[in-house]
């Protein structure tokens, strides 16, 4: 970051904290070029970083803004940007209607997910063609504090990854919760099937990490025995094209704006 001062508006809050901290930790930035602000004042950072209660003033000390406030706290956000290299992780704010309303050029949209907090994160981001390769490397390596990024061709690749990555745990909890549900409803005791299914998405994923998945199916299908029973069940039922269709109905939600 060499001297630039970075501001995060809203950096209190879950997603904002948790990359605010692993920017420190990581050494991205250096306490005294961090800045955060909110409305409620209350903080657990350290000084030389300084909180904010004034969102321009946080603005005109800052070369990189960082938009991490939830969609409709955007719309009572009143700050002048011009100059500044804004970044936004709101979900369904087009970068049009961000520049519009803070006069910022150079508007970069990122949707991270929660898996920020264990710096497990996917990021992808997008940025008109004006961003100098300078500032392009230095979006991605932000990301990088927190997990792994790519750069997308386009905001429609954001509104669809909306609902894809930046669900972050939800889709493995939903998993969880239909596994566990269902062995309940099968007689096994709770705290079994909540143990069992623990150990299906947080074992299972924790494998998929140094595996293939696909090749991890085709070797658990050539066994023909109860596992390519269920997975065979799953996939004549449909599984992959009703998966599609629910981040389609997700990231139409971001597509039509927030
Ligand atoms: N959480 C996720 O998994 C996730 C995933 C992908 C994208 N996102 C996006 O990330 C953004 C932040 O989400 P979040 O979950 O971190 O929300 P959050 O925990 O509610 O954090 C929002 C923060 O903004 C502050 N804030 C609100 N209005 C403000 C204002 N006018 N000026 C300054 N600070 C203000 C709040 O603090 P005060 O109340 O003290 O002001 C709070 O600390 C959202 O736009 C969301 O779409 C979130």
């Amino acid at each position: 970051m060499q001297n630039r001062t970075l501001g995060i508006i809203g950096g209190t809050g879950w997603l904002g904290r948790a990359i605010a901290q692993a920017l420190l930790d990581t050494g991205f930035i250096r306490p005294d070029r961090l800045l955060v602000s909110n409305r409620s004042g209350t903080h657990t950072f350290e000084p030389p970083v300084r909180l904010l209660a004034d969102n321009q003033q946080l603005v005109d000390l800052s070369d990189i803004v960082v938009l991490s406030i939830r969609p409709e706290q955007f719309r009572q956000l009143q700050i002048n940007a011009r100059g500044k290299l804004v970044i936004s992780l709101m979900a369904g704010v087009p970068a049009t209607a961000i520049r519009a309303a803070t006069g910022a050029e150079v508007v970069v949209r990122a949707m991270p997910n929660a898996a920020v907090e264990i710096r497990q994160s996917f990021t992808p981001w997008c940025c008109p063609a004006s961003l100098c390769e300078q500032d392009r490397a230095l979006v991605q390596r932000l990301f990088e504090c927190v997990g792994t990024a790519d750069e997308v061709p386009d905001e429609d690749c954001i509104d669809y990854l909306s609902a894809l990555s930046g669900t972050g745990p939800a889709l493995a909890a939903m998993l969880h919760q239909a596994l566990m549900n269902q062995a309940v409803a099968a007689g096994i005791p709770a705290a079994i099937a909540q143990r069992a299914a623990q150990g299906v998405v947080v074992g299972g994923g924790q494998l998929l990490a140094s595996h293939d998945p696909r090749q991890m199916i085709e070797n658990l299908m050539a066994y023909r025995g109860v596992t390519a029973a269920v997975l065979q069940s799953m996939a004549d039922q449909g599984i992959e094209a009703m998966v599609g269709r629910a981040v389609q109905e997700g990231a139409q939600v971001a597509r039509r704006g927030m």
